[in-house]
């Protein structure tokens, strides 16, 4: 199989972990006969820095005319903490996202058993947690009309959604659920939105659809406590863009460390693979990130493109390190291994099958 893929490492820890997913896709391509042509994109505060852009228009075109998209991550403190700077990294992403319609994120929270220690939750709560968060991405307050007098004492973000925007994203969600456990709990603020109310309405709608699927609904804040009290009882969580931000970096603490968590965005046509994690600017350049996330998120770019056996390969090899205790600092700040060391592991794994030398 021959794909195109852009690579974008973006900032902070960005480039040391997307080289490390793009050695285990070359690894791949090389154990499975695929060829993976890759193409180098700016974006974020690494393009403002080159460009004064953190989108350049070179970004897009390259993006649609790909089979996928690899991501790192995106951000720098020196914008944070500047509320009237008028480009910022982020920017690039949020464009991105609504340029390419990639109006699906899907964040998948999972635990494993060598690391349930590290949780701050009791290992019976979350043994064999095993759920999707389905975002909406490229609609509600993100997207709407922003505001700020010229005082500066007043301002404002609009929520818009259209029933065609919550239809496109719940159908993709319905369709998971029904490859998985067939639930589907969609997370809103219905008793104060009018937006979350339509969200309900279509929601309710489309289940009629979908009859072997059970669903239920919930408030985000009742949400955002049942996802520490009892997050086994997730299959499938939809949800619309902000909330969706907030309970997926809220889930992602249940497996133990954020910087395992990978995630997929789909919609119209190129998808884009990125882990949840942050550009985390204290560690870029360090090789101490840990690679996982972005790893992972390679894993599902594959599945993506239809190799569910190479998926499945990454995926084992990333276990295989977690349970043998190839760790980066994160997971263990005492006998940790480097970012780039669990990068060759995983490609040793991928290449032998057995870890250290073909047998
Ligand atoms: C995420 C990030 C982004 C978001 C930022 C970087 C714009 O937090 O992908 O979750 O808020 O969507
Ligand atoms: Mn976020």
């Amino acid at each position: 199989m021959e794909k195109n893929i852009v690579v974008i490492e973006g900032d902070g820890i960005g480039p040391e972990v997307t080289r490390q997913s793009v050695k285990v896709l070359n690894t791949i391509a090389e154990q499975f006969g695929h060829t993976f042509h890759y193409t180098y994109c700016l974006m974020g505060a690494d393009a403002i820095d080159k460009t004064g852009n953190p989108l350049p228009d070179e970004t897009i075109e390259a993006c649609l005319n790909s089979d996928a998209i690899l991501f790192g991550a995106i951000g720098h403190p020196k914008y944070d903490n500047d509320p009237t700077a008028k480009v910022r990294p982020e920017q690039g992403l949020l464009k991105l996202r609504k340029s390419l319609q990639l109006f699906a994120n899907i964040r998948p929270v999972t635990t494993y058993a060598s690391l349930h220690h590290l949780s701050p939750l009791k290992t019976k709560n979350i043994e064999g947690v095993d759920f999707v968060i389905f975002r909406e991405l490229t609609g509600g307050i993100y997207f709407g009309k922003k505001e700020v007098n010229e005082e500066r004492t007043q301002a404002s973000d609009d929520c818009v959604y259209t029933r065609e925007e919550i239809e496109r994203v719940s159908h993709l969600a319905f369709q998971y659920a029904q490859q998985r456990r067939k639930k589907l709990t969609l997370v809103d603020k219905a008793n104060v939105l009018e937006t979350s109310r339509l969200w309900r309405k279509v929601v309710q709608e489309i289940a009629a659809q979908y009859a072997d699927v059970a669903v239920d609904f919930l408030f985000v804040d009742n949400a955002a406590m049942q996802i520490i009290l009892n997050p086994k009882q997730f299959d499938v969580v939809l949800t619309e863009n902000m909330f969706g931000d907030i309970i997926s970096d809220e889930a992602s603490v249940i497996s133990g460390s954020l910087g395992l968590l990978p995630s997929a965005s789909i919609g119209k046509g190129a998808a884009l693979f990125e882990p949840i994690h942050g550009s985390y600017p204290q560690a870029a350049g360090k090789d101490i990130a840990n690679p996982l996330g972005s790893i992972l998120s390679a894993a599902m770019l594959l599945d993506h493109l239809g190799l569910a056996k190479e998926a499945a390969l990454v995926r084992e090899a990333a276990e295989w390190t977690l349970s043998n205790s190839f760790v980066t600092k994160d997971i263990d700040p005492v006998n940790f291994y480097f970012t780039s060391t669990i990068g060759e592991l995983i490609c040793d794994y991928v290449s032998n099958r057995v870890p250290g030398g073909i047998n």
